[in-house]
């Protein structure tokens, strides 16, 4: 069966990339060449309003002044941006962000880190009401997150984040692998009690098309590549943090999943699910070999002041396991349309080895 999000997002084409809403790396850039090349293209934001203000308004001037682009046709017919808005819930004011978000609805909002799962569906009601056209899209990192979440906040996408992925994500996790059908057999069993049409999206370790090829293969409907974007040009990243990246030859011993990249400036500001994937970096080294978190704090602090920023050895460089086969940087129209190819390919050349 087609995707479904073919339909939704009619600009798209097959197999379907979506680029992570990572805040403070992807904006407005991103996301329109991401969108241009045929792929769904999303903005992350933290709590700076005004910068996404700034930023939908640069989708909105671009889409309103190219008529004879397919994302156009979506924007004009719909009159939503045919792109997602990250937002990352346990630092977001809905009061704050809902009258940006109404002066230029996104086809959808991609929703991550509310402070508990409960939080979920009193934001997606009020987004609902407010935004009516703009579907909701709900990223979680567990089987029995997907199916309270379905039950409770019905989302029309679940973004299912395997412990592979760069950046924050549930501390306790399993790789998309066994996590994507896990989670959809879950929701088959649990139909008469939640909505009953979601789509999955897979999320988490996927860098180019044999790992996007996996993906389909487990179910998914789309792809989220959040670290093989942060070698796009339209991505905003200090040059130390993708020099940093780049070097990774490793994944699995080059990058951590672990509570120390979030206590670095002081006491984790983060809900209590969630750590995040980096680059193993001297904090991380030294907080294995059980150096006092003072010690591992003031360490950083004078490396962050450096001209590096501290991203060549101790600030923390987000990163997924799949970061060792990212080694160039490319407009992300480029890593659209080869990852869609090689996924392709992927799929063609398993069929002709089984
Ligand atoms: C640098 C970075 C920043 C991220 N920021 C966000 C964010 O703001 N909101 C969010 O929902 N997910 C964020 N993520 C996680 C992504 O949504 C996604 O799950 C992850 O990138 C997928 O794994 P991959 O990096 O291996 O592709 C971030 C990931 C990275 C690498």
């Amino acid at each position: 069966m087609p995707s479904k999000l073919l339909t939704d997002y009619p600009w798209t084409t097959g197999p379907v990339i979506i680029n992570a809403p990572m805040a403070g790396f992807a904006g407005s850039a991103l996301a329109m060449a991401v969108t241009q090349a045929g792929g769904i293209g999303t903005i992350g934001t933290a709590d700076n309003i005004t910068a996404l203000g700034t930023d939908l308004q640069a989708v909105a001037d671009f889409y309103s002044s190219s008529p004879s682009l397919s994302p156009s046709a979506f924007y004009q017919n719909t009159g939503l941006l045919p792109i997602g808005i990250g937002l990352l819930l346990f630092l977001t004011s809905l009061d704050a962000v809902l009258p940006v978000l109404q002066s230029h609805p996104p086809a959808f909002l991609w929703l991550f880190a509310a402070p508990t799962l409960s939080d979920y569906a009193p934001w997606t009601t009020a987004l609902r009401t407010a935004l009516p056209q703009t579907r909701i899209w709900i990223q979680v990192g567990s089987a029995s997150a997907a199916a309270e979440v379905a039950r409770t906040a019905a989302p029309d996408v679940l973004v299912i984040q395997g412990s592979d992925a760069g950046g924050h994500g549930f501390a306790r996790g399993a790789s998309v692998v066994s996590l994507l059908p896990e989670t959809a057999v879950r929701l088959a069993a649990n139909l008469s009690v939640g909505k009953t049409d979601i789509t999955l999206i897979a999320a988490g370790g996927i860098v180019e098309g044999r790992g996007a090829a996996a993906a389909f293969a487990l179910g998914a409907a789309g792809v989220v590549m959040g670290t093989r974007f942060l070698a796009a040009n339209e991505t905003v990243v200090h040059p130390a943090y993708r020099a940093a990246m780049l070097a990774t030859s490793d994944g699995a011993l080059g990058t951590a999943r672990a509570p120390i990249f979030d206590e670095l400036k002081g006491p984790t500001i983060w809900p209590p699910l969630y750590d995040g994937r980096a680059i193993a970096s001297l904090s991380y080294l030294d907080w294995t070999q059980g150096v006092d978190i003072e010690v591992i704090r003031q360490r950083y602090a004078e490396a962050a002041i450096r001209e590096d920023m501290g991203f060549s050895d101790r600030a923390p460089v987000w990163a997924g396991a799949g970061v060792a086969l990212v080694n160039e940087v490319q407009p992300a129209g480029d890593i659209v349309r080869s990852v869609r190819e090689g996924t392709k390919k992927a799929l063609r050349e398993a069929l002709e080895a089984v």
